[in-house]
């Protein structure tokens, strides 16, 4: 089934990318049966909740609050699914703004981040150590209008899309981007608010927050500010019972959250997959200037070492899916470490490897439709002669998918430019890594990608 889906998946990507596939196109038609919106807002979720340093599994608990407020305040089925859906999405534009916000306000951008829920923009830019205040004040409202944009993309609704712009408008008119005031913001709105608020809050009060008693005094600190009465009161009534901690602190929110749902509103197409996890990549790659394009250019040749090798089409998929995946983790890992114009330091470097268990967290999210790449995503910085990390394979212990995507990565990785470097031409990047046969990349797997990029050349 695994097999099935991401060869389905790819030939759409594919196909979108570099044109043409009769049968693509037929498949993007049908609804998937492997995964629904829940399970890809997830995945999404995961990769923005890493990119500003939030605890893992933010924007899921978020949902489920904020859905438990909405059945409480007996809104309709409409209602309910466009809040639920919306805090799955909630900071979707997050990750567009995070190299501009780091360099200029030189503190991390995960320390800005993590607690922006209830901020007003006064509050977030008083943390800035240095650097231009106000244009980190627009970066802030740049991250909704960018995020309802992205939005807009994708198959998610229009009341979806403006729960997202409007997710820190403030009942005291203090929020942003419009500074709507009162009940000019929608009731709908204002849970979403309350509840990524008082998620945040939970998060940083570890086990002390798991209490009715921590929800209260929350929830009245945020009432006639972030939030109303009738909103506040929502909030507490919530949180309440037992049965709510029990699922908020276990591993089946997704199960509760989809039966709420209706399930027209959780079915997704193939196509519609292939949006959301290209857009995703797209978004991960483009957070730093230096890695554009990145994991495409990797996907793009991992498919086609892999058919040149004569591998089958539905291996040569799945590998070309997870040269797309595999630095989805990189959302991960600071902008501070990212764009580094030096080396990075040995504390840094240590960062930076942690993309790769990041990646494999993100995608723990697929219903195991993901597991058959775990193996070959980790080990994509692997070497040959044990160099590597993170688990210093050596030689056998390298499958032939670890070779492909690792000599993929390099490849891409060296015809482009670094802070510290530029490119280098595909023709000397071949011949470097010729230099480093046996050693670091197998012989045969390194022909092949001389051959793909020969043929592409002569394209
Ligand atoms: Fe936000
Ligand atoms: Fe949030
Ligand atoms: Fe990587
Ligand atoms: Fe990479």
């Amino acid at each position: 089934m695994s097999r099935d889906f991401l060869r389905k998946v790819w030939s759409l990507i594919y196909e979108d990318r570099e044109g043409g596939d009769a049968a693509a196109a037929r498949i993007g038609g049908k609804v998937a049966t492997e995964l629904t919106l829940v399970d890809i807002g997830f995945i999404y979720g995961a990769a923005i909740d890493l990119s500003e340093g939030q605890s893992f599994g933010h924007a899921q608990r978020v949902a489920y609050i904020a859905q438990e407020m909405a059945v409480g305040l007996e809104m309709n089925e409409d209602e309910i699914a466009d809040i639920t859906l919306a805090a799955l999405f909630h900071d979707l534009g997050l990750i567009s703004v995070t190299h501009e916000l780091t360099e200029l306000s030189s503190s991390p951008e995960t320390e800005l981040l993590v607690n922006h829920a209830r901020d007003e923009v006064e509050d977030l830019t008083s943390q800035v150590r240095t650097g231009n205040i106000q244009k980190v004040a627009e970066l802030f409202i740049q991250h909704v209008l960018n995020g309802a944009e992205t939005a807009e993309g994708l198959p998610l609704t229009p009341e979806v899309v403006r729960l997202i712009r409007g997710h820190h408008e403030h009942y005291d008119g203090s929020g942003y981007p419009d500074g709507l005031r009162g009940d000019d913001i929608p009731l709908t709105q204002r849970v979403l608010t309350a509840a990524d608020c008082l998620e945040t809050a939970i998060a940083g009060a570890g086990e002390r927050g798991h209490t009715p008693e921590f929800v209260r005094a929350e929830a009245l600190q945020l009432s006639g500010k972030q939030i109303d009465q009738i909103t506040s009161r929502g909030l507490v009534d919530a949180t309440q019972n037992v049965r709510f901690w029990g699922i908020f602190t276990g591993g089946q929110l997704g199960k509760q959250l989809i039966s709420r749902l209706p399930q027209e509103r959780v079915a997704v197409t193939y196509s519609e997959i292939a949006t959301f996890l290209d857009q995703l990549i797209f978004q991960v790659d483009g957070k730093s200037p230096y890695r554009q394009h990145h994991s495409w250019n990797v996907a793009r040749h991992c498919y086609q070492i892999s058919l040149e090798l004569g591998l089958a089409e539905d291996l040569s998929s799945a590998l070309g899916m997870a040269g797309l995946l595999h630095d989805v983790g990189k959302a991960g890992v600071s902008n501070q470490i990212l764009d580094k114009p030096k080396w990075l330091t040995g504390p840094e470097y240590e960062l930076a490897k942690k993309h790769i268990s990041h990646t494999l967290k993100v995608l723990s999210y697929g219903s195991g439709l993901f597991n058959d790449l775990s193996d070959w995503i980790s080990g994509h910085h692997e070497r040959l002669d044990g160099s590597g990390y993170p688990n210093r394979l050596k030689g056998d212990q390298l499958s032939q998918e670890v070779r492909i995507i690792s000599t993929a990565d390099v490849y891409d990785a060296l015809i482009s430019d670094r802070p510290y470097r530029k490119g280098l031409d595909a023709s000397a990047a071949v011949r470097f890594m010729e230099g480093k046969v046996n050693r670091y990349f197998d012989p045969e797997v390194l022909g092949a990608l001389g051959a793909v990029i020969g043929s592409s050349v002569a394209d």
